[in-house]
């Protein structure tokens, strides 16, 4: 099989598990974006390409940050949430703003790198907003007074805290999960099963 894992911190920690799972050891030597062993062959992705890699039948299985899935919108089979790489999404404003006010505005700029998620958020709450599409340093935007408010990635909360913004709605909890390509999950289901019961020992 082909297992797309996310580069960075996250990536780290799914390869322990899955050398751990399968008492082998996945090293990406230098530059390099493949690994293989006798029966796998592990591919060194962009978080945010993975769900594309799986999706298009590239690689079998993947691991996902949940918020980037729901952002990418595509068909795959979630197959375990890894407990791994909890975070939320949520709205910030400025420390000295008030939600309520903000919301009686006509429209409101926000600011985001996930402008599919804040689109059908404010949408189901009937509230016009402009999407501002940045891709990071997202808590610039209502400092400069680029947008009233920001929809992004929330962890430790220190990121809104040190730029002087606060924290005043959650959209949805994320972490980490294992998805599978949609052919690949019903022609191997009994390998990927046995794949996924080995992983969920370990989290
Ligand atoms: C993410 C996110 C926030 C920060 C939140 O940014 O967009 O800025 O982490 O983490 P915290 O709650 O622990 O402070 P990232 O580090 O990915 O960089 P970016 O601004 O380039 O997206």
């Amino acid at each position: 099989m082909t297992i797309a894992v996310p580069k960075g911190r996250l990536g780290d920690d799914i390869l322990d598990i899955l050398n751990e799972a399968f008492g082998i050891k996945v090293e990406f030597k230098e530059r390099k974006l493949i690994f293989k062993d006798k029966e796998n062959t592990f591919l060194k992705v962009r978080n945010a390409d993975v769900a594309t890699y799986v999706n298009k039948g590239s690689a079998d299985i993947g691991i996902v940050g949940l918020d980037v899935l729901t952002e990418k919108d595509v068909d795959v089979v979630k197959l375990l949430d890894l407990q791994r790489g909890k975070c939320k999404i949520s709205i910030g404003i400025k420390q000295e703003d008030n939600l309520q006010s903000l919301y009686a505005k006509p429209e409101l700029k926000v600011a985001t790198k996930m402008p599919l998620i804040a689109k059908r958020f404010f949408s189901s709450k009937s509230i016009p907003i402009e999407i501002i599409k940045l891709n990071g340093s997202i808590e610039l935007a209502p400092i400069l007074g680029l947008s009233d408010l920001i929809v992004d990635l929330v962890d430790t909360g220190n990121t809104m805290k040190e730029n002087g913004l606060k924290v005043v709605e959650d959209i949805m909890d994320s972490s980490a999960y294992l998805i599978v390509n949609n052919n690949s999950y019903y022609k191997n289901k009994k390998e990927i099963l046995s794949f996924r019961n080995k992983i969920s020992k370990l989290i």
